[in-house]
């Protein structure tokens, strides 16, 4: 049932190409995207004007990332909420409002609640889910489905990826009804989207070396990842999968804020996870990476090829291909995924079952 992986999260980290390409397949037809699920006239969508984006952890993190994607492709303004939080703030939800739900179980309790509170709001509710059939998929007004397959480790890795091709489909998709961006920049984007299952296999493929990385710090109390932008998300993501699965303590942090509190919990040797895939902030991430440097950090880095400079501020560098700007998660979260598993493996803990939870959230 592993398919001669030691464990179902090696095997559903492989299972990402696929998982990808699954989910953009179908929903492009001559160059264009095509969602019928979504059930929405263009004139619908051109009269969105808010996207209230709820879930939990890691689908919370990919509506995270969407959010940049949303609100720069389609300058839709956008608010992302985790469930558990969203459905007690009393929210405000006005005409024009879509609500994204994400999930792959479909089955998750605070998630289904804030679906419902938002249905009874009279707002429209679009599902992103994993589960054919599940609870949200049902109750949800449309759903769109992420094609990852089962998915059984704990920690999830495919439906994450799936998830966020659904959300640059949708974002796209809003982009160009809207007119915010044109036929070569969509073609331009699709061509990008297409290479990202090789990108990812190639970046799988690196795995000893990423192992050999996490072998090193199999006895660290706190490992720091921090982004910015897109990145930042990135980093969320990052920490919650090494946190998991290997209970070494973890923060991610948008670089920025690291001198508001955070910078003095550096010491001399702690891993400090830096991503930066956002040209136009790389200049800003490299200056945060010396400042931990200075205090003792050891930095690692996750970065576009042919941003060599990074290598002055970093001890050990992760190079990703290139990609669209909007797709950097998809490449920059394998070596993450990677790095949580390898620590994990390295720590001897239950890689596919960690304590204290559960694949399904059925409860509050
Ligand atoms: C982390 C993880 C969880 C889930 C969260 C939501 O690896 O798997 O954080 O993402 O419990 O679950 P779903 O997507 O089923 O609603």
């Amino acid at each position: 049932e592993k398919g001669g992986y030691e464990h179902f999260m090696l095997k559903e980290m492989y299972e990402q190409p696929k998982a990808i390409t699954d989910t953009f397949s179908p929903r492009i037809k001559d160059g264009k995207i095509v969602i019928d699920e979504l059930n929405m006239t263009d004139e619908e969508i051109k009269a969105i004007n808010k996207i209230m984006i709820v879930a939990c952890g890691s689908a919370y993190h990919a509506g995270v990332t969407s959010k940049y994607v949303f609100e720069g492709l389609s300058r839709i303004p956008v608010e992302v909420d985790v469930a558990s939080e969203f459905r007690y703030r009393n929210p405000i939800l006005e005409e024009g409002t879509l609500v994204v739900v994400i999930s792959q179980s479909g089955e998750t309790a605070d998630t289904l609640a804030a679906l419902r509170e938002s249905k009874a709001r009279g707002a429209k509710v679009l599902g992103i889910v994993n589960v054919v059939g599940s609870s949200i998929a049902r109750e949800a007004d449309n759903v769109m489905y992420t094609w990852a397959g089962p998915e059984i480790a704990v920690a999830t890795t495919k439906a994450y990826s799936a998830q966020l091709i659904s959300l640059y489909l949708l974002a796209m998709k809003f982009a160009y009804v809207k007119g915010e961006i044109d036929d070569t920049v969509l073609s331009d984007m699709l061509e990008d989207l297409k290479s990202l299952p090789a990108q990812v296999e190639m970046l799988l493929n690196n795995k000893q070396k990423i192992q050999r990385f996490a072998n090193r710090y199999l006895a660290a109390r706190d490992i720091f990842f921090i982004g910015r932008g897109i990145d930042y998300a990135i980093s969320m993501e990052g920490s919650l999968k090494l946190k998991e699965i290997s209970y070494i303590h973890s923060e991610a942090y948008a670089a920025g804020e690291l001198k508001h509190g955070t910078i003095s919990l550096v010491e001399e040797g702690t891993l400090v996870a830096s991503v930066l895939t956002q040209k136009e902030l790389y200049k800003k991430m490299i200056s945060n990476m010396v400042e931990v440097r200075t205090r003792g950090a050891f930095v690692m880095a996750v970065t576009m090829e042919g941003n060599t400079e990074v290598e002055r501020a970093a001890d050990y560098v992760i190079y990703i291909p290139e990609t669209n700007k909007y797709f950097t998660n998809s490449l920059a979260i394998i070596p993450l995924q990677l790095f949580g598993y390898y620590v994990s493996v390295g720590r001897g803990c239950d890689v596919d079952k960690p304590r204290n939870l559960a694949k399904s959230v059925t409860v509050e």
